[in-house]
This record gives C-alpha cells, sequence and structure tokens, in this order.
C-alpha cells in the first residue's frame, strides 16, 4: 500500500513538475521573440506597457511571407472621412486607445508588450473565439455584396464603443470588415471588443483581426501573430479605450476605414483619419472582396451562456442610439462609384432570441446609411 503510494507519487511529482517547466521554457522562447527591444516604454495607466519598436524591426517583418517586404511609411492616397453634419442629435465624443498626450520617437511604433500571462491565456482564445463554424459563437450584422464584376477596396464606419460585462470564456465584440464571401479566405476586420482572456481585463479594446483560411491555421487578433505593420507613433493594436458610450448618456464614438492602397495595394487600416497601419498585399491570396459588413459577435464556452452584445440593448425603431450603431457606413468599389443598395444589403443574426440587427438606410438624415445590433444575450444555445 505505502509502496504503491509512494510509485504513484512518484509519476505525479515528476510529470507535475516536469510539463509546466517545458512550456516555461517554450513560452519564454516565444516571449523573447515577440517583444522585441524596445528604445522607449510607456507604463500606461492601466497597468500594460507600450513598447516603441524600429519600425523596421517590428513583429510584422517576422512573417515568412514579409522578409523582404519594403515598409510603406504612408499611403498613397488621403482619406479625410468627413461624416455627414449631425445637428439635431448630441455631439458625441472621439474614441482615444493611443498613448495619451505623447509618442513614440521618430523611427519607433507603439507595441503593446506581451506578458507571460497574456500569452499563455490568448492561446486558448484564439481556437474557440473565432467565427460562426465553432459552437457558442454567435453574429447579428448587416452585410452588402459586391455589384456584379467589380470588388470592394475600402469600407467605412463610425461605431459606438461600449462596454458590456463580460466574464472569463466569453467575448463581445463590434466589427467591421472586409472579405471575399463567407468562406473568408481573406479577411480583415477591425472594431472594439471585450474579451478577458486576450488582455487579462474586463475592458474595451480596440483590435484589428485577418485570417486567410477562416481561421484554421493563419491569422489572428492584433499581433498574436505577425503580419500587420504598425505606421501610427501613437495609436496601437489592443489599446484600451479611455472612456466608452453610456447608455441614453454619452457616446464614444470610433471612426474606422479599411481601405486598399491602389498603388502596393496594401491594406490600410485608420480610425479618426489617423492610419495605424496596414496588412500587406502579399499576405493575402489574390482574389476579389465581394462582401463588406458591420455587426457584432460573441463568444462563449460551448454550452455556457453567452454575453450582451453591443450595449446589450436591442436595436430599436425610433431612436438612431437605443442599441449600438454603425453610421455613416460606406464602401468603395474598385471601379464604380455607389452607395448601399437594398437588394445586395443582407441583414442576418444566427439567435434572433438573443441578438439581431436592424438597418436603417438612411432613416436618420445626418448620420447617413446607419445601422444597430446586439441584445442582452443569455442562454442562446450552441
Ligand atoms: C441629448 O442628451 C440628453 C441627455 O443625455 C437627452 O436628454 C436629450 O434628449 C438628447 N438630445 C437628443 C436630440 O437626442
Ligand atoms: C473621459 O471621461 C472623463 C469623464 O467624463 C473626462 O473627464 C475625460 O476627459 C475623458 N477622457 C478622454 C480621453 O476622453
Amino acid at each position: 500500500m505505502n509502496i504503491l503510494f509512494i510509485f504513484l507519487c512518484l509519476v505525479a511529482c515528476i510529470t507535475g513538475m516536469k510539463i509546466p517547466l517545458k512550456e516555461d521554457l517554450e513560452i519564454e522562447n516565444e516571449l523573447k521573440v515577440i517583444n522585441k527591444v524596445p528604445i522607449k516604454s510607456f507604463h500606461t495607466e492601466f497597468g500594460y506597457i507600450v513598447d516603441c519598436i524600429d519600425i523596421n524591426n517590428q513583429p510584422a517583418f517576422d512573417h515568412p511571407l514579409l522578409i523582404n517586404h519594403k515598409l510603406q511609411k504612408n499611403p498613397s492616397f488621403r482619406t479625410t472621412i468627413t461624416n455627414n453634419r449631425r445637428n439635431s442629435v448630441n455631439i458625441s465624443t472621439k474614441a482615444t486607445f493611443g498613448i495619451q498626450k505623447d509618442k513614440c520617437p521618430i523611427g519607433t511604433v507603439p507595441i503593446k508588450r506581451t506578458t507571460k500571462d497574456s500569452l499563455i491565456s490568448e492561446k486558448s482564445y484564439f481556437t474557440n473565439s473565432l467565427f460562426d463554424h465553432i459552437h457558442g459563437n454567435h453574429y447579428a450584422e448587416v452585410y452588402s455584396d459586391a455589384e456584379r464584376s467589380d470588388s470592394f477596396v475600402g469600407v467605412y464606419g463610425t461605431s459606438s464603443v461600449y462596454n458590456v460585462n463580460v466574464q472569463n470564456g466569453q467575448s463581445s465584440s463590434a466589427v467591421m470588415y472586409i472579405r471575399n464571401g463567407p468562406d473568408s479566405t481573406n479577411y480583415i476586420g477591425m472594431g472594439w471588443h471585450v474579451a478577458p482572456e486576450l488582455y487579462n481585463d474586463s475592458a474595451t479594446h480596440f483590435y484589428v483581426v485577418w485570417t486567410t483560411d477562416n481561421f484554421k491555421n493563419k491569422g489572428c487578433f492584433n499581433l498574436q501573430c505577425s503580419g500587420f505593420v504598425q505606421t501610427s507613433r501613437k495609436n496601437y493594436l489592443g489599446g484600451r479605450f479611455v472612456n466608452t458610450s453610456v447608455i441614453d448618456g454619452r457616446m464614444i464614438e470610433m471612426k474606422m476605414s479599411i481601405v486598399q492602397d491602389h498603388d502596393t495595394k496594401n491594406w490600410w487600416v485608420s480610425n479618426e483619419n489617423e492610419m495605424i497601419g496596414y496588412f500587406p498585399a502579399s499576405l493575402f491570396p489574390d482574389m476579389p472582396f465581394l462582401q463588406v459588413g458591420w455587426g457584432g459577435r460573441t463568444s462563449s464556452t460551448q454550452g455556457g451562456p453567452s454575453p450582451p452584445m453591443g450595449s446589450g440593448r436591442f436595436p430599436a425603431d425610433d431612436k438612431y442610439d437605443h442599441a449600438s450603431y454603425f453610421i455613416n457606413i460606406k464602401f468603395q468599389y474598385k471601379n464604380t462609384n455607389t452607395s448601399p443598395e437594398d437588394s445586395l444589403i443582407h441583414v442576418v443574426s444566427d439567435k434572433p432570441n438573443c441578438y439581431y440587427a436592424k438597418y436603417f438606410e438612411k432613416n436618420f438624415a445626418e448620420l447617413g446609411y446607419a445601422l444597430q445590433f446586439g441584445g442582452p444575450g443569455g442562454n442562446c444555445g450552441d
């Protein structure tokens, strides 16, 4: 009896010690690759560190497809997204999530430092958070197909940023995206989300996301994998929003765009007319982008309850800011110049009892084309 006990303990103790040690080492090595040597560091008010990294030595250039990539410092186009004037509604505040009152030195870019804890927890997040085909993931959105024989080269929108209550194992996001089609062989998205496993907090963060195989092996959020080239010295991926919207109160809005550069074919990501950086063209298979969309997504553990989406409210008919919204939604074609067209617009959700979207077209004239999305979540089923 005693011998058996000692034997069991030996097995347990040895394996129990060995496995974490090996994993520890792997994690440490991975961190060394991810976290470049900073030229300057900011300790944010939120407790995390932002490093200023040599722009030519940023994580993107670890990607095998980008070894010979020529850095593009500025897009060859100018975007000033002019939103329609808003006279009859309360003026909202611009969302901020970058380095406050400062910038990284010239020649460097801000990169949120990855900690050991976040690296461990974000590994589980990646595999279970994304996309329709995974149990526990839900969506409510508006998307547009492309006109026949043309492809999208830009998508725009202004979203109200919220902080909903999200538990560990769940996430809730607003997303604006451009993609080849439902199989998401080419997909670029951006927005805001609450994702405790990615950030070790329950705050709202700015994110970008991409894939070239519908999240099977390629692509990720932010800099979980290399790919995104950062050019802004102020706004960085994964930045935490300083303020978020209050239901029936002040609105915090983020103006976003994803636009393809006509010279380099790189995909530039901006907020408030500030270019944050781009996804190099060489990351993506050469195929047309035939859908653009705006809406919300949630994820939960399989069989578990789903978190609120958007502001946690369902869309309303008569008030544009009742639920979380996208206003001034626009897109740009390669060849033609048109506005959203009813016959090409789809309003979809997979669990209408929990969340849905509502498309307003131009019901609120001063907001341009607009939509609301969201809902309380709960036991939505898989
Ligand atoms: C502006 O906001 C205030 C308080 O948040 C609200 O009472 C008022 O109705 C709003 N005005 C409009 C035009 O939405
Ligand atoms: C956030 O909100 C607080 C309170 O309304 C305000 O004092 C502060 O200036 C805001 N900060 C930013 C960066 O918008």
